[in-house]
């Protein structure tokens, strides 16, 4: 799948995109993408070769000018209620989005964002779409509001991703925002 905006090239990862993908991943901004970390080149070789089967969820972020991987985009489809069973439906989506530091500040984020959401809801069966932020997280926070998304509450020491100095579990206050997709059909006809 080949998601195209008027900028940019939404398209799944190539082998060839480890130097521009291990251009943000060996300083991930924020803890929560501190797992994803690529240490050397040759990690992002190998990270790129598990990407190759990715076609429907998971997208690379190119400049239709020049082709470059400048940020990534994905999220899957899961059951709304945590509990479900197998035959729950799938109609959720949380996404993870991130952009390389030089090319934030541009408006590509969002211009991603808001064709892949138009994708899920449009031809993925998208009901919700549902983002976790940091609390300090202000820029993420300010994208999923220029996305109309609802900010429907805070978790207070929610989830760890990174260790205290004395080792214990560095707690992170979490924020959730939300869109119906109503929502985003009453927004995108006004
Ligand atoms: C979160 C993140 C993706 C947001 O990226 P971003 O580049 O700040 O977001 P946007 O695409 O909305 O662009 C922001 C600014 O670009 C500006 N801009 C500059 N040129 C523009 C243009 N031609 N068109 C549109 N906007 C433009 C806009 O003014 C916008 O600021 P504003 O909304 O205050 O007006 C980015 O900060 C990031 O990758 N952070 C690290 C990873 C991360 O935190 N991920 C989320 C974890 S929860």
């Amino acid at each position: 799948m080949v998601i195209e905006t008027k900028r940019l090239i939404l398209r799944p990862f190539l082998e060839g995109d480890a130097a521009d993908v291990y251009e943000y991943l060996k300083a991930p901004a924020v803890n929560c993408f501190v797992s994803m970390k690529l240490h050397s080149l040759d990690e992002a070789r190998k990270e790129m070769k598990k990407r190759l089967g990715e076609t429907e969820y998971y997208f690379a972020i190119t400049l239709r000018d020049g082709g470059k991987v400048i940020g990534e985009i994905n999220a899957y489809p899961e059951t709304g209620e945590p509990h479900g069973d197998e035959n729950a439906v799938r109609d959720t989506f949380s996404p993870c989005w991130m952009m390389n530091k030089n090319f934030q500040g541009k408006g590509y984020a969002f211009e991603a964002a808001h064709a892949f959401f138009d994708y899920l809801f449009s031809q993925k069966g998208a009901r919700r779409i549902y983002a976790y932020t940091e609390d300090y997280n202000l820029s993420s926070q300010h994208l999923c509001e220029k996305l109309g998304m609802r900010r429907e509450g805070t978790f207070l020491e929610f989830i760890s991703f990174v260790s205290n100095p004395d080792g214990t579990p560095k707690y992170e206050n979490t924020v959730q925002y939300a869109i119906l997709k109503k929502e985003w059909e009453l927004q995108r006809s006004n």
